[in-house]
């Protein structure tokens, strides 16, 4: 093929696959804080009826909701919200006094997968966050049930 033969490869708008979008930029993309603001009110209003997860979270649930949302909003590009506040995130520290289970896990997964579905995002922003969710959620749990704890080990471990 000569170099008159090839495609015009100036890319266009609407040409080829949407440009990825990468998760610093999703803050902007979203509107800022207030749309983490939201989408924590959501998964609260979910906690707050769950019988599984609420036992495990304050009487109060104000200053975790805020903390929350600055989480996502710094992870996600905001800037250092959540540090200039409560410093290094150490999630699986701070998770370290609640009993966190697979179901316990899987539950919070699924309240927070619902509430990211009703805030009205666009597909690349919730495939991103639902994405973060998945991989995030497994890493905080601190419980394990009984059988597997007591699965055979080698010798002396
Ligand atoms: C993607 C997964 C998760 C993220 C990103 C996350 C994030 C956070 C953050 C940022 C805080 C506030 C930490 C602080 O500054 O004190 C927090 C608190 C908390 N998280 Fe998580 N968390 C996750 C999963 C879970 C799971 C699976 C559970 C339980 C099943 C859980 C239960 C709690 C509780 C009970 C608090 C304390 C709330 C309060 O003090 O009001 N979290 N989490």
């Amino acid at each position: 093929m000569n170099a008159d033969d090839r495609p015009d490869e100036t890319p266009s708008p609407s040409d080829g696959p949407t440009p990825s979008l990468e998760p610093h930029q999703v803050f902007d993309r979203v509107g800022g804080l207030p749309a983490f603001e939201a989408l924590v009110e959501s998964f609260y209003a979910r906690v707050a009826t769950d019988e599984l997860l609420r036992p495990m979270y304050p009487e109060d649930l104000e200053p975790g909701k805020r903390r929350l949302a600055l989480f996502f909003a710094q992870y996600w590009g905001g800037g250092d919200l959540y540090g200039r506040e409560r410093g290094h995130p150490r999630l699986r520290m701070r998770h370290a006094p609640f009993p966190i289970d697979p179901a316990a896990a899987l539950r919070w997964a699924e309240l927070m997968a619902a509430a990211i579905g009703d805030q009205g995002f666009d597909d690349e922003v919730d495939q991103l966050l639902l994405g973060y969710v998945a991989r995030a959620t497994p890493t905080l749990i601190n419980q394990l049930p009984d059988e597997v704890q007591a699965l055979p080990r080698q010798p002396g471990e």
